[in-house]
């Protein structure tokens, strides 16, 4: 919004987080980041603060960018930090303020939360705007998204995100106004179909290594048809992070409260396919040391969610490290930005930062977050001599025979084993 050329007051509860930001630092990994925050904090736009009652009163739209996590033991979305921070908010708003909702929240939320604000801020409003940037992207996909949604119950609001919005939309960014429930829709929806397309080429991947052929290929082939396209068709350990794998869920419970759950039945089994490729990473690992892990070295490339990020919540790759250590395996983890996140997760796992050091004494190495780095490597310099050596790819990215002419066993999911 800063970079937009709004003056921008970010908020926070916690001083330290606030701290950092103020001093021109993000916490946590974000390609690109850095730069805008620097620019914006020395043009005068962008400040920190953890006072609300400073921040509220100085605006005029108040974006909620608050979490939803899943709710601990059951599949719905905890909303206590939308409730609570719109809560905090209402004494502070001014007449004509809009309240711009960006969490990704059960349908049903915003209608329940202008019921509530019309109670405490009578002269503020509700509107709904879901987010839809991916981490690693987060700037390109904020200054040039694919498309703008806005649930909003008036002109007012609509006239104001249209303000908020006109540099992207003077720049063709398609700009949708609709209802509260569609706008929160849309945003479960979107991630919902980008789930099910991966665990659909993961369940053909499951296909193709039962008949010997290659998900490598066959995915290729599909993704020329336009109306399938190439993008999320890359099969392997499956989607993780704080979004897809608890946003599924959260629609499903929804869905059930709603008495439409068959609808969504469906979202189940993506679910499973999911959570399989984990399972099915680990007994490969397991077939491979010839059925024991106790004692072995292991080397398990990558434990973010996904590469360019350090976020290593639900991270298929710790998972499935995590497993191996349980069951006895000496496991060293290596990642280029998410060890010291993962060593909070999980601290009883080795983290090495160098990944010469990481691979040496491996008998067999699990590439399981596809960080650009890992394509590099070249087998034939990796100094263990351990006998036989294997590697398990469990995101069909690295070259089969630059590792099999080095001397490695290669495996892969959903692709022949020779
Ligand atoms: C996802 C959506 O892509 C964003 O549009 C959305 O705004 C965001 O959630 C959100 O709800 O906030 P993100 O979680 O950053 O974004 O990550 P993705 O790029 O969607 O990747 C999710 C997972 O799927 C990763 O673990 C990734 O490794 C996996 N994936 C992705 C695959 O296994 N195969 C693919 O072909 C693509």
């Amino acid at each position: 919004m800063a970079e937009l050329g709004f003056e921008v007051i970010g908020v926070d509860i916690d001083p330290a987080k606030v701290e950092i930001l103020q001093s021109g630092r993000v916490p946590f990994y974000e390609p690109g980041l850095p730069e805008v925050l620097h620019r914006n904090i020395a043009a005068g736009r962008l400040r920190f603060t953890t006072s609300l009652a400073e921040a509220a009163t100085a605006a005029d739209i108040h974006f909620i960018c608050v979490g939803t996590p899943q709710q601990s033991g059951a599949n719905a979305a905890d909303l206590s930090q939308v409730f609570g921070s719109i809560q905090a908010l209402a004494p502070h708003l001014r007449t004509g303020a809009l309240v711009v909702g960006k969490s990704t929240v059960p349908v049903g939320t915003a209608a329940l939360l202008a019921e509530q604000l019309a109670l405490t801020a009578p002269a503020a409003e509700v509107a709904w705007n879901p987010e839809f940037l991916r981490e690693g992207f987060a700037v390109t996909d904020t200054l040039h998204p694919d498309r703008l949604v806005v649930g909003v119950r008036s002109q007012h609001a609509e006239e104001l995100l249209r303000q908020v919005y006109a540099p992207l939309i003077d720049q063709g960014v398609p700009f949708l106004v609709t209802d509260f429930p569609t706008a929160e829709l849309v945003k479960v929806a979107a991630n919902s179909f980008l789930a099910t397309k991966i665990s659909f080429i993961n369940a053909m991947a499951e296909v193709c290594e039962a008949a010997g052929a290659d998900i490598t290929q066959l995915a290729e082939a599909i993704g020329y048809d336009p109306r399938i396209g190439n993008q999320f068709l890359a099969a392997g350990l499956g989607f993780g992070g704080g979004c897809l794998p608890k946003d599924i869920r959260a629609f499903m419970a929804r869905a059930g409260e709603l008495g439409a759950e068959e609808a969504l039945a469906f979202l189940r089994e993506v679910d499973q396919i999911n959570l399989r490729q984990r399972a099915h990473t680990v007994s490969l690992a397991l077939a491979a040391l010839d059925g024991s892990f106790a004692g072995r070295n292991v080397t398990v490339l990558g434990a973010a969610f996904k590469p360019d990020s350090d976020d290593v919540r639900d991270s298929p790759a710790l998972a499935v490290a995590a497993a191996i250590h349980n069951a006895g395996g000496n496991v060293v983890v290596h990642d280029p930005k998410a060890l010291a996140n993962a060593a909070r997760v999980y601290p009883t796992l080795t983290y090495l930062e160098d990944v010469t050091e990481a691979l040496a004494g491996a008998e067999l190495v699990l590439h399981l977050t596809e960080w650009p780095e890992y394509r590099e490597l070249d087998p034939a310099k990796i100094t263990s001599t351990a006998k036989p050596r294997h590697l398990i790819d469990a995101r069909n990215r690295l070259d089969p025979q630059l590792w099999r002419a080095a001397g490695w066993t290669y495996r892969a999911l959903g692709r022949p084993t020779a």
